[in-house]
């Protein structure tokens, strides 16, 4: 018969999809992150790739394994990798690809925390200083020449992911992504930027950038307590057992503490 004739066709091909396909489903409700929809408390370390060579990265992985965590968490650090405007160094220590496929050798989890703004006790926070020269620029704010350079940065950085297939729903390792990097702390915290309207539309921007990207992994923003949906704010801090989420969807997570 011609339907069951396509229904074994079709299922072979689901077989063979899935087969092929090690995609790994991230998801979560308002508790917890799930992986191929089981509930996990995920541990996760803090390795900044520039700050060690290539050498050590399976060594510091492996031991971090060890100690028991599940991921390894790293921001991106754009003035490393970009220090005059459109040359790129991705070379020894900057190598982001090579220690994202690290750390799938070593069968670990990624976080990564693309930013382009890092804090990070880097200098100028990973911004390069010709962003900064750039004129009619005002940066970390919806200024058009911040965002235009931001939107190019952080485009290149998820391609570059995208191509080699990290994202967990590609098989890669990367469950979760962040943009910006607590920008509620001085969208509202410091008197010395308080963006106010400005910082609201650039975080609200930024969000819809991430999704226009569709990696199909979460996207987290820290210390952002107006997160737009579905980012979802997380703490850094000294203290998070009194932090909530601002969505009763988000789970609640600390990505320093
Ligand atoms: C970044 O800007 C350059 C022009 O300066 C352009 O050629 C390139 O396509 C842009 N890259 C992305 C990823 O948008």
């Amino acid at each position: 018969m011609a339907s069951q004739k396509y229904f074994v066709y079709i299922s072979l091909l689901l077989c063979f999809i899935f087969l092929v396909s090690n995609a790994v489903e991230v998801t979560h409700d308002g508790r917890v992150i799930k992986i191929d929809g089981k509930r996990r408390v995920l541990i996760s370390g803090s390795i900044h790739y520039p700050r060690s060579t290539p050498q050590m990265w399976p060594d510091l992985i492996k031991k971090a394994k060890e100690g028991g965590l599940h991921a390894i968490e790293t921001y991106v650090f754009w003035n490393a990798h970009e220090p005059i405007r459109r040359e790129y160094d991705f070379s020894g220590n900057n190598d982001l690809i090579r220690f994202l496929k690290t750390i799938q050798d070593e069968g670990l989890f990624a976080v990564l925390r693309i930013g382009p703004y890092v804090c990070a006790e880097w200098n100028y926070g990973g911004i390069p200083v010709w962003v900064h020269n750039l004129p009619g620029m005002e940066i970390w704010t919806a200024n058009k020449v911040y965002m235009d350079e931001m939107q190019n940065f952080t485009t290149l950085i998820v391609n570059m992911v995208q191509k080699e297939k990290l994202f967990a729903s590609q098989g890669g390792p990367i469950i979760l992504s962040q943009i910006e990097n607590e920008y509620g702390n001085v969208e509202y915290g410091n008197v010395m930027f308080v963006y106010g309207d400005d910082g609201k539309a650039y975080i609200d921007w930024c969000a819809k950038m991430a999704e226009s990207f569709n990696i199909g992994v979460p996207w987290i923003m820290c210390q952002q307590p107006d997160a737009p949906q579905p980012m979802i704010n997380t703490c850094n801090g000294w203290y998070c057992h009194d932090f909530e989420p601002n969505n009763p969807n988000s789970p609640k997570m600390w990505t320093e503490n």
